[in-house]
């Protein structure tokens, strides 16, 4: 029996903790917000930035989505980030990514605060990641590790092998399992497309986490048996619902069932952990604010 890794009571526990520490900010007049910027019109990231909003508003914290044309130049960008840096009220500032082609995303990432950078993808605090001592820690990398945490599913010393070494994903998941944390200690192999023989790799995981973006890349031949399963991927297939898709992720789910120990589900398993860490960083800076305040008293 394949256990499935459902993200539900994980969220539902993390929303629970998460009010408790924003009541007691709204207390002090602190209203955690969130600034998310939205370059273009790409369908899936608004559906994105919509869901973010809609869980900050949820867990009564604020979140504010400045929508830019295509056609914006980096500038406008730079220029609009600047504001929401020197902006007292934000508290995080996200830029969805992808950017549209031409505008220089490094550079756009790099004029965030690092303060504010709830995403993580700052070099200052990704290197704080590489150091071991995190600050602001990506989303989706600390969501899969609190998923490791909640089901107990041992790390320390463990073979975690890792496909796709996005920044967003691949490469920080990398330093996270690969420390000395409480859940990390894995001897960890990062795998992508210069990876020859990839089933060569992915069948010696204990921990195999699919971070591609491809859909159901990984199959039952690529892994061995009681092997634990953490997809990241969620890809959109065309079918004939009334949706016109259907999400499905980088693992092929129905052939590993009852093979694998555990499995996360897509939709259902990472992907709600992303939004739950975003309002995690956002709640950990505005505290911040709070500290500070306490201090000038
Ligand atoms: N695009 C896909 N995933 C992410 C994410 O975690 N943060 C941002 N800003 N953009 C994304």
């Amino acid at each position: 029996m394949t256990q499935v890794l459902k993200s539900k009571p994980l969220v539902e526990e993390l929303y629970i903790k998460l009010e408790i520490r924003i009541k007691k900010l709204l207390e002090v007049n602190i209203v955690p917000k969130l600034a998310a910027i939205l370059v273009g019109d790409d369908p899936a990231s608004n559906i994105y930035v919509n869901s973010k909003a809609k869980v900050f508003k949820k867990l009564g914290c604020e979140s504010e989505t400045f929508k830019l044309s295509a056609e914006s130049n980096e500038n406008e960008i730079l220029e609009l980030i600047k504001k929401l840096n020197n902006d007292p009220e934000i508290h995080g500032i996200l830029v969805q990514l992808p950017l549209p082609i031409g505008i220089n995303s490094r550079r756009v990432l790099h004029s965030v605060s690092k303060y504010k950078d709830v995403d993580g993808f700052h070099p200052y605090n990704l290197g704080c990641l590489l150091e071991g001592y995190p600050s602001l820690i990506p989303c989706t990398p600390n969501g899969v590790i609190e998923l490791l945490k909640f089901y107990k599913i041992p790390v320390n010393g463990r073979h975690a092998v890792i496909v796709g070494r996005s920044n967003i994903v691949g490469k920080p998941l990398f330093a996270l399992l690969a420390q000395k944390f409480e859940i990390g200690n894995a001897t960890v192999t990062l795998c992508h497309t210069g990876t020859k023989d990839l089933a060569y790799y992915t069948r010696q995981a204990d921990i195999l986490i699919a971070a591609v973006g491809v859909p159901k890349v990984i199959n039952k031949a690529m892994i061995k048996n009681g092997v634990d399963i953490i997809d990241v991927g969620i890809n959109r297939i065309s079918n004939n619902s009334p949706k016109g898709y259907e999400l499905v992720g980088d693992v092929d789910y129905d052939s590993v069932l009852g093979f694998a120990k555990s499995i996360t589900p897509v939709p259902g398993g990472v992907g709600p952990m992303t939004i739950t860490m975003l309002a995690y960083n956002t709640v950990c800076v505005a505290e911040k604010e709070y500290h500070k305040m306490e201090l000038s008293i």
